[in-house]
């Protein structure tokens, strides 16, 4: 057989995938007729019809909020922005707590510093990496006010288990819905299960505007004050004069016209988006779960997930190869993996040499020392491989190329322990 590229062996996958995110003619044609209108935001910072935003904005936020069947939709330019919204929303106040999972992208948690407020994390579970909601019980405190599950790589986090923590303990809960836009937790739309949800539309996601996010929520005073947040604080006061008059401390998270062109087109095409990612990660996890030391953990009973990517679970000792090494030879083949996600969070400088101002006041004892969070440790340092590649327009022989080389690699792992050990 063929020598691994790694060991300047010629790479099993030649062309690149398919390029994403998938643009079509729906969306040229929409950003073209916001560019011809001359229209690109129409967004003013004081009260009157602007205030709201143009009329892509609004097009946009009533089909998310339709396709949810939610009373509110308020559009940002990320989900960042988006969720920082939603923390000031909920009432967090400085130097309260907002209970996060570690292993997820960073501003599911700076979002709470934004609005000087602590993350403090709690562990995922084993089977769905997704936060523990026996832990989440374990970091309760007196500061605690917000809980933000991650529903991470498309997949649900616990929602039965939160909520009820959160009714019993007085908390909000921001759902992060980033990674999973359309994914079901028990037959219910993620999103629509806490007081708010956030999705993002940069381009990697399942759905893309450029840039963007949005939250959605029943709750008219999160989306009112979500509204404020999103431009300037400004009071939206029916029949006053306009004027400049900051009722809050706001920011401008306002989404521009030509990204809401292209997030409707985009969002009409979620659905069918999310079913060839289904296909594809389907496909892809029958073929893995064959071969002895990668297995894809089966989902939940009732849990649709979207696949944002597809989560494997890698033997070290059972395969012989070291996880790194293994991903590293999968890289060199042309196929893109990545050994783990992103390192908890809480490795970050933020949360030790470079914290920010708000922690000289704090009072509670958020702990951010290694180890603190040992499954997510494992997961990501040890045991967890993960592959983009799972998404539309790939087919199933750009799937087979997949295991092509993940056998191809596995096949030479003597010579490529013995190269490596060297
Ligand atoms: C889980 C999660 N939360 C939040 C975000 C932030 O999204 P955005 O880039 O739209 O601000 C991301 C995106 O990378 C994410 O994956």
């Amino acid at each position: 057989m063929e020598k691994l590229a790694l060991l300047n062996g010629i790479a099993l996958r030649q062309k690149p995938f398919p390029k994403h995110p998938m643009i079509g003619i729906e969306e040229k044609k929409a950003v073209l007729e916001v560019l011809e209108s001359g229209k690109l935001s129409t967004f003013i910072a004081a009260p009157g019809k602007h205030f709201l935003g143009g009329e892509k904005i609004r097009e946009f936020e009533r089909i998310v909020a339709e396709y949810h069947n939610v009373e509110y939709a308020v559009a940002f330019n990320s989900a960042t922005a988006a969720l920082h919204a939603a923390v000031v929303a909920c009432g967090v106040q400085p130097g309260e707590e907002v209970i996060t999972t570690p292993y997820t992208f960073t501003s599911t948690a700076t979002c709470a510093l934004m609005a000087n407020a602590i993350p403090v994390f709690a562990d995922i579970c084993d089977d769905d990496y997704n936060i523990d909601p026996e832990d989440i019980l374990k970091k309760i405190s007196p500061l605690s006010k917000v809980i933000i599950p991650v529903h991470l790589f498309g997949n649900s986090a616990k929602m039965n288990q939160i909520i009820k923590i959160a009714k019993e303990n007085n908390l909000k809960v921001i759902e992060d819905c980033a990674q999973s836009p359309g994914a079901l937790y028990q037959g219910r739309k993620v999103g629509t299960i806490g007081d708010c949800g956030i999705l993002s539309f940069t381009e990697n996601k399942n759905i893309t505007s450029g840039e963007g996010g949005m939250l959605i929520t029943d709750n008219e005073e999160i989306a009112h004050i979500s509204r404020l947040v999103r431009n300037h604080g400004e009071a939206i006061i029916a029949g006053q004069p306009r004027s400049y008059n900051s009722s809050i401390l706001g920011w401008n998270y306002r989404m521009t016209e030509v990204d809401a062109a292209i997030g409707i087109e985009q969002f009409k095409k979620l659905d069918y988006f999310n079913t060839e990612r289904i296909k594809l990660s389907e496909y892809l996890t029958n073929k893995i779960n064959e071969i002895p030391g990668l297995k894809i953990l089966p989902l939940a009973e009732r849990n649709k997930s979207v696949y944002y990517v597809l989560p494997i679970e890698y033997d070290e000792e059972l395969i012989g190869i070291k996880r790194d090494l293994f991903v590293k030879a999968l890289v060199a083949e042309g196929i893109s993996f990545g050994a783990g996600y992103a390192k908890p969070l809480y490795y970050s400088p933020i949360y030790h040499e470079n914290k920010p101002f708000i922690y000289n006041y704090y009072t509670g004892n958020a702990n951010y020392a290694p180890g603190s969070c040992p499954i997510a440790e494992e997961k990501h340092f040890k045991k967890l491989i993960i592959t983009i590649l799972c998404r539309p327009p790939a087919d199933f022989e750009d799937m087979n190329d997949i295991i092509k080389a993940i056998k191809k690699v596995i096949e030479h792992k003597e010579e490529l322990n013995r190269n490596v050990n060297n």
